[in-house]
This record gives structure tokens, sequence and C-alpha cells, in this order.
């Protein structure tokens, strides 16, 4: 191999409307739910969320991209011109078609790119660079642009209190660049994996071409998130640890070798089990789930980002990146800064 892949730039955006627990606890009691924002601190570690305004244009799934695309494209001194590619990682695209990279392709005027999504749900960011890695590796990509964006708020049924106090909406970016094989800062490996087998522990029923969304499916909430949430958590902390391992063993490392592990970030209690079990301290984890909740695919390119840019990720030092989602897919992703 000629060729290896490092990320030169990291960006991030969010829309502008923060729903706080005592918001949600609000909401919900109008249509007869009850939670409490205790309730929702204990189980999960999230604090408040960012709903997009999907009437607004510039909150839209790729509005958000193309925001935080231009903050990375600044940090590594790039033009739209220099994309060869991009990839979207989302599991709610704008429109069906054309993809989301399309139409974050014409805001960003990146002509010379071509432009796919991934529908990975919350492993995607982790899909998308892996995939940016291999086609840098081969030498035909010389600069990728990988976003990972969602608008979950439309797919939500906000009358459902286990899904509805867990999703938020926002994008995070990462341009990735070619440098030599034997560059210290890299991409140093991927692993992917999905179990089609457990296609129902989260899903949207309709709104594909297997169920069109009917006024009769449309009343039954059948176009929006259902989820089999205590069956998730189990695997959740289960695969998070194996390929946290797995990935470490595979480059010859241990968790004493790591300076930043960023989860997935759907509940804080997962994280901590994750942690617990692979015998790593929680300073050396980053989380934004208290924040922002869980913006799916977003969740780790925007905890990246947060921390490149506080100075706490720092040039070499050595980054897992480790994720689970809808698929149910999984994957981990290490790299030297
Ligand atoms: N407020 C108050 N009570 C609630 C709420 C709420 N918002 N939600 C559930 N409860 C109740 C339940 O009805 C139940 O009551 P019961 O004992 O009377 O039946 C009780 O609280 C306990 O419910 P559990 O489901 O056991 O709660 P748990 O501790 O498992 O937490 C949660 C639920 C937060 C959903 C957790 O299981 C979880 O985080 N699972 C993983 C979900 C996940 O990661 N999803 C994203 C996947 S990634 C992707 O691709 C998008």
């Amino acid at each position: 191999m000629d060729f290896a892949a490092r990320i030169t730039g990291t960006g991030a955006a969010f829309p502008e409307n923060r729903l706080s627990n005592a918001s949600i606890v609000e909401r919900l009691a109008k249509l007869g739910v009850e939670t409490s924002d205790t309730w929702i601190r204990e189980r999960t570690g999230i604090r408040e969320r960012r709903i997009s305004d999907v009437e607004n244009p510039a909150e839209l799934n790729s509005s958000l991209g193309f925001s935080a695309a231009q903050k990375a494209l600044e940090m590594a001194e790039k033009s739209a011109e220099d994309i060869d590619q991009i990839i979207y990682a989302t599991c709610s695209p704008d429109t069906l078609l054309p993809s989301t990279a399309c139409w974050l392709q014409h805001k960003l005027g990146a002509k010379k790119a071509w432009a796919m999504d991934i529908n990975a749900a919350c492993s995607g960011f982790i899909y998308g660079l892996a995939t940016a890695d291999k086609f840098i590796q081969t030498g035909q990509v010389k600069t990728s642009l990988v976003v990972a964006g969602e608008v979950l708020n439309p797919m939500v049924n906000w009358e459902d209190r286990n899904t509805c106090i867990l999703f938020g909406d926002g994008a995070g970016a990462a341009i990735v660049e070619q440098v030599p094989s034997d560059s210290t800062r890299r991409i140093l490996s991927s692993h992917l994996l999905s179990d089609g087998n457990l296609w129902d522990f989260l899903w949207v029923p309709a709104g594909g071409s297997n169920m069109e969304v009917s006024p009769e499916r449309y009343s039954r909430k059948l176009h929006k998130i259902k989820m089999k949430g205590k069956e998730i958590f189990k695997v959740a902390v289960k695969t998070l640890s194996d390929f946290a391992l797995h990935t470490l063993n595979k480059n010859l490392m241990t968790t004493d070798d790591l300076d930043w592990f960023v989860p997935h970030q759907a509940n804080l209690r997962i994280i901590e089990a994750v942690v617990k079990r692979i015998k790593l301290p929680m300073e050396k984890v980053l989380i934004n789930v208290d924040r922002y909740g869980n913006t799916s695919a977003a969740t780790i390119p925007t905890a990246l980002d947060e921390a490149v840019r506080d100075g706490r990720i720092k040039s070499g030092q050595t980054v897992l990146l480790d994720a689970f989602g809808a698929g149910l897919t999984y994957g981990s992703l290490l790299l030297r800064w």
C-alpha cells in the first residue's frame, strides 16, 4: 500500500433550538405522557438536545452538514474544489432522491467530487471514514469529505417516552487526506460488522418501498422509530467492548496505549458499562450525550470536533472510535491524530 489517510480537519453544527428535559416533561404532559428530568438524567445521562426546525432551510440535514463541512475545510485549509469524494452518513436523509451527499455537493459547489450516502445508522461515521480510508489507500481519492448528519426529530414518536427522550439533531464532518503510507499520523485500522438478524431492535416500518405511508399507517405512527431499548442496551455493551479490545489487539496495543476513546453517545450508562469492561479510566472518554442526546451517526464526529478544537486531542495521540447502530451495525476505527 503506497498511501494512508489522515483526518486534517473537523467541524460540527447543531440547530439553535435547545430542548431541555424540563421542556420534554412539559411537552409530553400535554400529550398525557409522564416522564421526569430525574428519570431521563439517571437512565440516560441526557440533560438537553438540539431539535431542528424542519421549516427552516438552514436547519435541514444537508444544511447542518454544510456548516460542519465548511468548518472542517477551514481547519484543513482546503476549499470545496479540492474535494474528490463526499460520503454522507445518515439515516434521516433530506430526501430519498437525490442523496443528501448530492444536496451537500450542490450547496458546497464541490464540482469535481462524486457523492454518495451511507446508511449504517449510528455507526455511519465510522463506516464512512473506513470507506474513505480505502479509496485513499488505493490512490483513487486524495481528499475526501466525510459528513455524518441527522435530523431525527420528524422520525420520533413524541408520544413514546421510551424513545423521544433519547434523540437529537446535528452534524459532524471530517476532511480526510492522502498521506504517505509510513506516516505516523494516520488511520491505523478499521473493523466493521453488521447483524441483520437484529433488524427489529431499531427500525422505522413505513416510508420505504416495502410500505408506503398511507393515512391509516400514518395514524398508527408506522413512519416513526420503533425500538427495543433493553435488548439494544445489552448488545451495545458487549459489542462496543469486544470491538474496542479486538481493534487494540489487532494493532498490538492495550487500553493503556489509548489517549482517547470516542464511543457512540446513545446512553451514558452504556458508555460507563463499556469503559468498566475494558478497564479504561473515564477521563479518557469523550462525552457529549449530556448536551446533545443521541444524534445517531453525528455523535462521534461532533464529540471528536469538540475535543480537537478545545485542545484536548493533541498531535500524535491515539484515538479509538467505537459505534453500534440500527441494523444492527457495529464498527471501530483506530487512528493516530
Ligand atoms: N420517563 C419515565 N419512565 C420511563 C420512561 C421515561 N421517559 N421511559 C421508560 N420509562 C419506564 C418504563 O415504562 C418502565 O416502567 P415499568 O417498570 O413500570 O414497566 C421503567 O421506566 C423502566 O424501563 P426500562 O425500559 O427498563 O428502562 P431502562 O433502564 O432500560 O432505560 C432506555 C430505557 C433509556 C431506552 C435504555 O434501555 C437504553 O438506553 N437502551 C439503548 C437504546 C439505544 O441505544 N438506542 C439507540 C440505538 S443507536 C441507533 O442506531 C440510533
